[in-house]
């Protein structure tokens, strides 16, 4: 947080939207009628589901980045009937809510939760007696488009040395579309996307001593076309200087903390992105109106 709150352009790390209130911000911003991307991903992952357990074959090691909630991945677990389940995610209270729920939910399935940082070399569970399985690797939700391009190739030559030869990725992919639907999912009516911003600061104020005004600061989010991307910023409305600890930043009028991207990839980019990384896409599903992808990647 101090070494990002210390560049020139301010910027701090989506990870840390993430502890028990930012968790429950996102679940929130999912249920928003202009927030698309998980309506079109769980209707399009229902419409293709027996296609979709069909690639990614049955006993198989299931790991998820950035489970979450764990929604989508119930109808993944209800179809490949896997052998183990790994989910992985930063938020330690949405990760023991959802591990909960699918022990009640899927009393035969071997769970083993992980809290940690998904761009890290983590300690997975190792089935030693299961050896031979298949790892598959599940990314829903478009979190791979908050990572740069650049940490995207990085991460997906991580995964893909995860996997092996016989492993494979499913991937889900937020695309390129009309910018003012991607404005409007980042831009909601009743501020949820702004509370969820804003909780950053928040969080800093209650786990580091921060003094922000949360008043003194507002959600600014826009498409950035030339990248592809949408750009989350907290605006700072005054001249003002903010303490963290022992650590002073000052904020002029108009100056913003870049806090997240949100990139968007057509079809074809992230094809040559996968592809770069050692996976082939063998298969591509969309939903009806071309708004997200799930990408079945396999090594090639
Ligand atoms: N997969 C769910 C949730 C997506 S929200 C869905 O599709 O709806 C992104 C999730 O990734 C959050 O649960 C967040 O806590 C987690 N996350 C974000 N950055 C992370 C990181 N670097 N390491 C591990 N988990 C991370
Ligand atoms: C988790 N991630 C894919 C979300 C997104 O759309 O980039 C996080 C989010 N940020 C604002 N709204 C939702």
């Amino acid at each position: 947080m101090i070494a990002g709150l210390s560049q020139p352009q301010k910027t701090l790390p989506p990870k840390y939207f993430y502890d028990a209130q930012g968790s429950l911000l996102f679940e929130a911003i999912c249920r928003l009628r202009e927030y698309y991307p998980t309506r079109c991903e769980l209707a399009l992952t229902r419409r293709h589901l027996g296609d979709i357990a069909r690639f990614a074959g049955r006993g198989i090691e299931l790991i998820e980045y950035g489970s979450g909630a764990s929604v989508k991945s119930r109808l993944l677990l209800g179809a490949l009937r896997p052998a183990a389940y790994v989910p992985v995610d930063i938020s330690e209270a949405a990760l023991q809510g959802a591990a909960r729920r699918l022990a009640r939910a899927f009393p035969w399935l071997e769970l083993h939760g992980v809290v940690g940082d998904f761009m890290q070399p983590l300690t997975l569970p190792l089935y030693r007696t299961r050896s031979l399985r298949r790892r598959v690797v599940y990314f829903p939700g478009s979190t791979i488009g908050n990572l740069t391009p650049e940490e995207a190739h990085a991460f997906l030559r991580m995964t893909r040395g995860q996997v092996g030869m016989r492993g494979a990725m499913l991937v889900g992919v937020d695309l390129k579309k009309d910018a003012n639907v991607l404005h409007a999912a980042y831009n909601d009516a009743q501020g949820v996307t702004a509370a969820f911003n804003l909780n950053l600061l928040a969080r800093i104020n209650r786990e580091l001593g921060g003094d922000f005004e949360l008043r003194r600061f507002s959600h600014y989010a826009f498409y950035n076309a030339a990248l592809g991307r949408i750009e989350m910023h907290l605006v700072s409305l005054a001249r003002q200087t903010v303490a963290i600890g022992p650590h002073r930043f000052g904020f002029d009028t108009g100056e913003s903390i870049h806090t997240e991207n949100s990139c968007k990839y057509s079809v074809e980019e992230f094809r040559a992105l996968a592809l770069a990384a050692g996976f082939r896409a063998e298969r591509v599903w969309q939903d009806s109106r071309k708004y997200f992808a799930l990408f079945g990647l396999v090594a090639g």
